[in-house]
């Protein structure tokens, strides 16, 4: 039977005390037996999300401070060890044209979303160099690099910096066996998007019922565990011979044109 089997290696996931995909990657990485080490700048959510898992500890800071990530990782270090993977996915958006964003809202968001993915995936790889240990990076960045809407440039433009620093540090980190990879998540069924949605329906699950059977090609939802899934097989051996890729988990809407609709015809 083929199986993941995380049971001897230890995972960082950064912004896992979130409800969304944060939440299914460590579902999926506990369910393969890895143990957690969940970070957030909200300490207390990273304690109560810990408190969640057989394996898992809290390390609390913020990735987009250089001195908080060297004391995350001095703190890992010392209580943990060396760990084997890094889920970088942590990350804020910005629903704003970027004619009309200000300095602080680019820089809040670029500061988390892509310094903060560099910063910690250097920190990552610099623990592993030292003890000649093999480990693998998943960014997690979004169908808003591939196609996206009004509103979203700048939050599409630091998720496809995040792709090319995926591709970019595959190319650098595979002579010491380091993996690096991303996924690319649609519109997960999860409480932000359903708070998000509320500003402009009364309705929110119904709204992304519709979404969903317009413009996605599986009509279903998308689950944060399904992007955990999608995670956890590229932090596994199964994904050996992958670097530098990005999955997206999209239910398909990304290659669609237009909307399931557009073709009436029913032949
Ligand atoms: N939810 C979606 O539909 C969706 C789709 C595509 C991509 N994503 C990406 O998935 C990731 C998680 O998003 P989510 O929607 O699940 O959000 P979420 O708000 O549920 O989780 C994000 C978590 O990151 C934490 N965080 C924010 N800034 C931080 C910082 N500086 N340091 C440490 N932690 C910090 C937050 O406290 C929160 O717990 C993000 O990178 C997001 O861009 C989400």
């Amino acid at each position: 039977m083929l199986q993941i089997d995380f049971s001897d290696k230890k995972f960082l996931v950064t912004g896992g005390a979130g409800t969304g995909v944060g939440a299914g990657v460590c579902e999926a990485i506990a369910a393969c037996g890895g143990q957690l080490l969940i970070n957030d700048i909200d300490a207390e959510r990273a304690e109560t999300a810990a408190s969640s898992y057989p394996h898992a500890f809290a390390v609390p800071g913020d990735v987009s401070d250089a001195k908080e990530v060297k004391r995350i990782f001095k703190a890992i270090e010392k209580e943990h060890g060396v760990i084997q993977g890094l889920v970088n996915n942590a990350g804020v958006g910005l629903r704003k044209k970027a004619h009309l964003a200000d300095e602080s809202e680019f820089d809040l968001l670029y500061n988390i979303d892509i310094k903060g993915v560099w910063m910690m995936a250097k920190a990552f790889v610099n623990q592993l160099s030292g003890q000649h240990i093999m480990g693998h990076i998943v960014n997690i960045s979004s169908v808003h690099a591939h196609s996206s809407l009004s509103k979203y440039a700048i939050y599409a433009s630091a998720k496809s910096a995040v792709e090319g620093l995926t591709r970019g540090m595959s190319i650098e980190l595979g002579e010491m066996g380091i993996r690096c990879n991303a996924i690319a998540p649609g519109y997960v069924d999860s409480q932000n998007n359903y708070a998000a949605a509320a500003s402009w329906t009364d309705d929110p699950e119904a709204f992304f019922e519709k979404q969903n059977n317009e413009y996605q090609s599986l009509r279903q939802p998308i689950y944060a565990r399904d992007c955990g899934n999608a995670t956890v097989f590229l932090l596994s051996d199964l994904a050996r011979s992958i670097t530098g890729q990005t999955i997206i988990v999209d239910a398909g809407s990304s290659n669609q044109l237009h909307a399931n609709s557009f073709i009436q015809d029913k032949k």
